[in-house]
């Protein structure tokens, strides 16, 4: 790579220059790969998904559990994969849920969290027998319509510590003014608990937080835990409560620039770990299983995707638009948070740069732009692009837009690769069309 060291905290661990000067990652050629299946395609490295579940997991160790995100990318194969290193899951609704069960998880790893449940939701809770994090005081309505009476089912309240961490605007969901939790300082919470103790088919056993994504700065973690820690003095003194499990949710950020340097999941877990255990002890309160629940931290990193260079058109003296085919309908993170990427020749990644050029995707819209001023070698139509770090909410949050189908997903390991989601055809788009 031009820059090959600082392009590798963006690449997944197993990437590397080959022989033949391409880039491969997990012992297969992207270029190779490319033609195989076709572009868009979306490559996971089974070795980095592995490594970064391992690396929560080991920090972790038994002082609480490590849940996977199913936000991020929840392909049943990806699910069974992190499942084998022995991740818990969060599910936000009963398509997800269902993917969940597909991939073979059994209930009691599950938990079922969103603002908005529906009746189908909630039912899919009780069924599964997963653990339901309480968002809504609608939820408790539900909750009797749903579970037999007689029976209990698992509960966590999610709180909302008025935390605002340091990232992008629209992924921040601690903050007073958000849709997702009950406000501790508004008093909700403290009334969710007591409404949910007072329940009968509610087993309360734990509180839940999770105060945005893309988050650098661990002093967020820090500050929201003291607040639950507060909350809990609170909750045990007036209505005798202490939680067995708190979660700190996710949003341990990832690298998709060579200027980004996230903390480790190591340093997180232990960060959230000192807060909760030192925090507990000046308060003298029994100190809870701690959960934790990356999503894109796992997911992220191990995703690439691969684009083929089609029209390019420059504006001298203003801009090169360089179109891949692909764009918004598989990554809307550019236009939905302003993301940026590093943009790679898959044929000559240590090439050397010539000027920025601006790479577009083939969707009707002017701000289907997958990344700004690229440092690329001088392309030609029929190369193949790498974008590192797409591995978590692009594929999750893909469209038909323009009537594009889906791209291909491969899993790569050890030189071989492995289809785990076939690309959408055109007949795909008709079916559920009534015709
Ligand atoms: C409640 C909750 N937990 C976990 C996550 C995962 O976040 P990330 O993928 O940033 O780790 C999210 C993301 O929106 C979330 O809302």
């Amino acid at each position: 790579m031009t820059d090959a060291g600082a392009l590798a905290r963006v690449l997944p661990a197993t990437a590397r220059v080959n022989g033949r000067g391409h880039l491969e990652v997990g012992g297969c050629d992207l270029v190779e790969l490319a033609r195989t299946y076709g572009t868009p395609l979306y490559v996971y490295d089974e070795a980095t998904v592995r490594a970064r579940c391992r690396a929560f997991t080991s920090a972790m160790g038994d002082r609480g559990e490590v849940l996977y995100s199913a936000k991020a990318f929840a392909s049943p194969a990806f699910l069974r994969l992190v499942a084998s290193e022995g991740l818990g899951l969060d599910v936000v609704s009963a398509g997800e849920l269902h993917l969940a069960r597909v991939a073979g998880y059994a209930g009691d790893r599950l938990h079922l969290l969103g603002n908005n449940k529906a009746l189908e939701d909630v039912a899919a809770a009780w069924e599964a027998r997963a653990t339901l994090v309480i968002d809504g005081f609608h939820e408790f309505d539900l909750l009797r319509r749903v579970v037999p009476a007689g029976h209990r089912i698992r509960c966590q309240v999610r709180v909302s510590p008025g935390v605002r961490p340091r990232t992008h605007d629209f992924i921040a969901t601690g903050q007073l003014d958000s849709k997702f939790g009950f406000s501790i300082e508004a008093g909700a919470a403290r009334a969710a608990v007591e409404r949910a103790l007072g329940h009968d088919r509610v087993e309360l056993v734990g509180l839940h937080s999770h105060i945005g994504s893309q988050i650098f700065e661990l002093a967020g973690y820090v500050a929201a835990m003291e607040i639950l820690l507060d909350l809990m003095v609170e909750l045990r003194r007036d209505l005798g409560f202490e939680p067995e499990r708190l979660s700190a949710g996710g949003g341990l950020g990832i690298a998709y620039t060579r200027d980004d340097a996230p903390p480790s999941p190591e340093r997180f877990v232990e960060t959230l770990w000192g807060a909760l255990e030192g925090g507990a002890a000046r308060r003298g309160l029994r100190v809870p299983r701690l959960l934790v629940e990356p999503g894109r931290a796992i997911a992220g990193p191990a995703g690439v995707a691969l684009y083929t260079v089609g029209a390019i058109k420059e504006i001298a003296g203003v801009r090169t638009y360089v179109a891949v085919d692909g764009g918004m309908g598989d990554n809307i993170r550019p236009k939905l948070y302003a993301a940026r990427y590093e943009a790679i020749l898959a044929s000559d990644p240590e090439g050397e740069v010539g000027g920025p050029v601006t790479i577009v995707g083939k969707y009707c819209e002017s701000t289907d732009v997958l990344v700004v001023d690229a440092r690329l070698p001088r392309l030609r139509p029929g190369d193949v692009i790498c974008l590192p770090g797409a591995g978590a909410y692009c594929l999750a949050m893909a469209s038909n837009y323009n009537g594009m189908p889906r791209p291909a997903v491969v899993m790569v390991n050890e030189g071989r690769a492995r289809l785990i989601r076939r690309r959408e055809t055109v007949q795909d788009l008709l079916a559920t069309e009534v015709l």
